[in-house]
């Protein structure tokens, strides 16, 4: 696919080929860069002790993806962002959402998280993030999540961070695919 990204002036007109793909074992390293690179949008907004850098240790990103299935936005062969899939018991978990700080704001994130819905088979669909990224909480609640306020057990039942953590965190929920899995089952 081909896709027109800058069209102003006409003269600078750039054309980037891009797709999704399912990312593999040998992407590691490029997905370590673009979490840990995105992740510099938390310094300053999150408490301190939970920033550092890298945000996510090569050893904690090799754990993280024997649990999860990432997805990858690719443009011209290179991965510019990613996101996870977790299937967690009875619901499934959106992780690590991260774009390339310059090619945030061009609807990647978008296209992720949508490819990511339209895989999900469980009745809820989460997402949990820090109540200090204000940009990630407007980002999911403008792809109709909302937040819910049993987030603390929410954290303790299907996710696996520290106590502290759990405290400045929040979790979303995708309350429209919620209600439209209902009516499926409800055969309306
Ligand atoms: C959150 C994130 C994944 C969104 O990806 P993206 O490709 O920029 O998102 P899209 O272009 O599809 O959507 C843009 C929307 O996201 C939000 N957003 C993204 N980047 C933002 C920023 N730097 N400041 C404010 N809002 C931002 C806004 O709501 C924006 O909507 P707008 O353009 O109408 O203002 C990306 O900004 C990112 O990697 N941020 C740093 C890491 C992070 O917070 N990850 C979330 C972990 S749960």
């Amino acid at each position: 696919m081909v896709i027109l990204l800058d069209t102003s002036p006409i003269v600078n007109m750039c054309y980037y080929e891009f797709m999704i793909r399912i990312c593999q074992p040998e992407d590691i390293d490029r997905i370590y860069f673009i979490i840990n690179e995105a992740a510099k949008a938390y310094q300053g907004a999150i408490p301190a002790n939970y920033y550092h850098q890298p945000y996510m240790p090569m050893d904690e990103l090799k754990q993280e993806m024997k649990r999860m299935t990432f997805f990858g936005w690719e443009v011209n062969g290179g991965l510019v962002g990613v996101i996870g899939l977790e299937p967690a018991r009875d619901v499934t978990l959106i992780r690590h959402t991260y774009v390339l700080p310059q090619w945030q704001k061009k609807g990647i994130g978008s296209k992720l998280l949508n490819h990511l819905k339209s895989l999900v088979a469980t009745s809820r669909l989460l997402v949990g993030t820090w109540a200090d990224a204000h940009w990630a909480i407007d980002f999911y609640k403008k792809h109709g999540f909302s937040l819910l306020p049993d987030k603390d057990e929410l954290f303790k039942t299907y996710w696996d961070i520290p106590p502290r953590q759990i405290e400045t965190s929040v979790v979303l929920e995708h309350i429209e695919y919620t209600e439209n899995k209902i009516k499926c089952k409800g055969g309306k």
